[in-house]
């Protein structure tokens, strides 16, 4: 049976941790110089309706790297779901490459690309998750602090896709996630429900300070996500006490990292003391989007070969 990757629910945690081992291998390949074709002979179709430095170069290249070719499409390519119906975009792409990754709008746009295709869909970012970014991140938690379980992660910001695929990881890995927001911008009650009921350790409160207080982890992200510019004005004045500065990072542990999942708006979300600070770690995230991609899109390329 073909799997996809649209979030952290319907993964378990030998699963992920496969996956995990699977990149840390890849990224000391690469150092040594090799790369294991894992995708030879494979197509893989990367979708963007919305734009993308870091997703679009890692995936491009990851599949480059382990032997397989990319094809890259711009909102204007494919238009999904308007020049033609999602549905049938799914039909004619499994026809023709081995993976698809997409990054949408609606999450209900990847679902329905997963329905449709009988190859494996991977979520490159939707208004509701982003699970390659914070799958990444706890690989670069591993590495930098040896392990996830225990860790208190304070999210300071906006309840966005990145927070919610980090509420999503609470309920697979033990650790403690705490998110800071202004009033009106918590994560949507079903979000909060679907982990508590996987008993993930995650709090929602209105106060910075005490979310980062003891956290090994700082963490933030664009006060206005793709999408919501129109607000960007309200939000800027709502966000201004959620903001990653040399006095909240006072509060966390005197060897907290901080992360940003990028791009990175200095002088709202996060200062540029702070982001250029020892403590900050944003490139090496952003590294390991590569390899851990590379390893999500070998390990569900093997699936489809076991179950062929
Ligand atoms: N963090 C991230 O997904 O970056 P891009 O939007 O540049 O892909
Ligand atoms: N929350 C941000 C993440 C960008 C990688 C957005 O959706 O714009």
């Amino acid at each position: 049976m073909k799997r996809d990757f649209l979030g952290f629910d319907g993964f378990n945690r030998s699963e992920l941790e496969e996956i995990l081992h699977l990149a840390a291998r890849l990224k000391r390949d690469l150092k040594d110089g090799q790369l294991p074709p894992l995708l030879s002979g494979k197509s893989v179709v990367l979708i963007f309706e919305k734009p993308s430095l870091r997703t679009r170069v890692t995936f491009e290249v990851g599949v480059s790297q382990l032997g397989g070719t990319a094809v890259y499409l711009t909102p204007n390519d494919i238009q999904l779901g308007q020049r033609e119906s999602v549905a049938d975009i799914a039909r004619n792409l499994e026809r023709w490459v081995d993976l698809i990754m997409a990054r949408t709008f609606a999450h209900t746009t990847l679902t329905e690309l997963a329905r449709h295709a009988g190859v494996p869909v991977i979520n490159g970012l939707s208004d509701r998750s982003h699970p390659c970014q914070v799958l990444a991140d706890c690989f670069t938690l591993i590495e930098k602090r040896g392990r996830l379980d225990g860790l208190r992660v304070a999210f300071i910001g906006d309840a966005n896709n990145v927070a919610n695929s980090w509420i999503e990881a609470a309920g697979v890995f033990p650790f403690e996630f705490v998110l800071a927001c202004p009033p009106g911008y918590e994560p949507e009650s079903a979000v909060l429900a679907a982990a508590r009921a996987s008993r993930a350790r995650v709090e929602v409160t209105h106060d910075a300070l005490a979310a980062a207080r003891a956290a090994d982890v700082l963490y933030t992200d664009v006060w206005t996500s793709m999408g919501q510019e129109e607000e960007t004005e309200r939000r800027r004045r709502d966000f201004a006490a959620y903001q990653i500065n040399t006095r909240l990072l006072r509060h966390a542990n005197p060897d907290a990292v901080v992360m940003h999942c990028l791009p990175a708006h200095r002088g709202e979300e996060i200062t540029d003391e702070v982001i250029e600070g020892s403590q900050s770690i944003v490139f090496d995230q952003a590294e390991n989007r590569l390899h851990t991609q590379k390893a999500i899109m070998a390990w569900l390329n093997d699936r489809m070969k076991k179950h062929r």
